[in-house]
C-alpha cells in the first residue's frame, strides 16, 4: 500500500512553532516512528510552504497512491486551488489537523478540502497522523 504524508505550511516548524498547539516533537522525528509502526506500508512525506507545489504533489500523486493524508494547514481555510486538486483526484484524502480547528479562531472553523475528503481526523495532537494512517491500513 502507497500513502503519502502531505503536510502545509508551517509544518516544517513542527517542533519549534508554538509547542502548546503543535507539539515538541519535530515531524522528521515523528514520521521515522510512523515508517516504523507501519512497516508493511510504503509511507513518504512532503512538506511545502508554496501552494502551487502542494497542487503540484497532489496531481503527481493523485492518479497512482493508495491514500493521501493531507494536513494543508493555513491554506486548508483559504485554498479554492488545493480543494479543486483533492476534487480532481481519484486517490482518497484524508484531512489532518494537529489542534482541534473548531476550537479555535472562527477563521479556522472553514475548510476548502472537506467536501472533496474520504475522511477528516482533527485534534489528536501528532497521533491525528497515525490514527489517518490506521484508516487506510485497517479500514
Ligand atoms: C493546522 C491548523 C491550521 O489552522 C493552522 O493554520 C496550521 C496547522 C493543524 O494541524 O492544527 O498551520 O492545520
Amino acid at each position: 500500500m502507497k500513502l503519502i504524508i502531505i503536510n502545509g505550511p508551517n509544518l516544517n516548524l513542527l517542533g519549534q512553532r508554538e509547542p502548546e498547539t503543535y507539539g515538541n516533537q519535530s515531524f522528521e522525528t515523528y514520521f521515522k516512528e510512523l515508517q516504523t509502526a507501519f512497516k508493511s506500508a510504503e509511507i513518504t512525506y512532503f512538506q511545502s510552504n508554496i501552494e502551487g507545489e502542494l497542487i503540484n504533489k497532489l496531481h503527481e500523486v493523485g492518479f497512482d497512491y493508495d491514500g493521501i493524508i493531507l494536513n494543508a494547514a493555513a491554506y486548508t481555510h483559504t485554498s479554492i486551488g488545493i480543494g479543486d486538486a483533492v476534487k480532481a483526484i481519484k486517490a482518497p484524502v484524508v484531512e489532518v489537523h494537529i489542534s482541534n480547528i473548531y476550537a479555535r479562531e472562527s477563521f479556522r472553523h472553514q475548510s476548502f478540502v472537506a467536501p472533496y475528503a474520504h475522511g477528516i481526523i482533527i485534534g489528536f495532537g501528532l497521533e491525528s497522523y497515525r490514527l489517518a494512517i490506521q484508516s487506510f491500513v485497517y479500514i
